[in-house]
């Protein structure tokens, strides 16, 4: 019997990995860490300081002097940079087109990495984002890989959107969906890729709850052994 295991759950854009990621480590009673939003903070940031996105010295120079904190809240995790919320601002389409090209860097991906450890140090977690079960948490007992179609998640981000009251069209997600995998897949550094001991999960057809459930049944599968 453990007391508590990690977590590890990483796939493309929109095939449900935070939303049920969220989920396990409530149900579990352990910590979540969405390190996608980390990424997205310190995009945000560089965009509002007219950095230039290609140059990783002048990001990773200026992540060091960023503070970025997760902080669980009832609705949700709040992303607080620098002492200000804005959990809001980073789930802009600007943050999303440009967050790939940002998160290419080496280097900002080395401090991110060290960031994570350091939140995911002593306590059962759940970690989600492309590289956590390749990288971040390399000994996770469970590693899960999820995808569905992109058909699909463009279809789930588009209710996403209507939900949040933004416009937009299928084709143009599938698009960005598409263009940021490729971008996220085939980076030199630390690329989105199935680790070898992950399990892998196609969403295409599977309820939230499903999805769930079958995580939960792996996870305690693994704290019973
Ligand atoms: O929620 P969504 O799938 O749209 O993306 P996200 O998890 O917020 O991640 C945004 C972007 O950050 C990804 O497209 C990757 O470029 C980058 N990312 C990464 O490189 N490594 C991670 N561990 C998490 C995110
Ligand atoms: O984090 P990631 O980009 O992988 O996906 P997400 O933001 O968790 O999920 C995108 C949308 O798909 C959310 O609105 C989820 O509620 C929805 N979803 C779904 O409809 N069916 C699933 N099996 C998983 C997620």
């Amino acid at each position: 019997m453990k007391n508590y295991i990690q977590i590890a759950i990483d796939g493309p854009a929109g095939a449900g990995k935070s939303t049920i990621a969220k989920m396990v480590a409530e149900k579990l009673g352990y910590t979540y860490i969405d390190t996608g939003a980390m990424y997205r903070a310190i995009t945000y940031k560089a965009m509002n300081e007219n950095i230039n996105l290609s140059d990783g010295n002048a990001i990773g120079y200026l992540l060091e002097q960023t503070d970025i904190a997760l902080i669980p809240s009832p609705s949700g995790q709040r992303v607080v940079m620098d002492g200000n919320d804005i959990s809001q601002e980073i789930r802009s389409n600007d943050v999303t087109s440009n967050v790939s090209e940002v998160a290419a860097h080496a280097n900002v991906r080395a401090e991110m990495v060290k960031r994570q450890l350091k939140m995911a140090a002593s306590s059962g977690v759940v970690m989600d984002g492309r590289d956590i079960g390749t990288h971040v948490l390399v000994n996770a007992e469970l590693k899960i890989f999820m995808s569905a179609t992109v058909q699909e998640r463009a279809k789930r981000r588009l209710l996403d959107n209507e939900a949040r009251g933004i416009q937009s069209d299928i084709a143009s997600l599938e698009e960005e969906i598409a263009t940021r995998d490729k971008m996220d897949s085939e980076r030199e550094a630390s690329p989105l890729v199935q680790a070898q001991d992950a399990i892998f999960l196609d969403t295409t057809s599977m309820t939230i709850v499903e999805v769930r459930d079958e995580i939960i049944r792996l996870a305690e599968e693994r704290l019973a052994s």
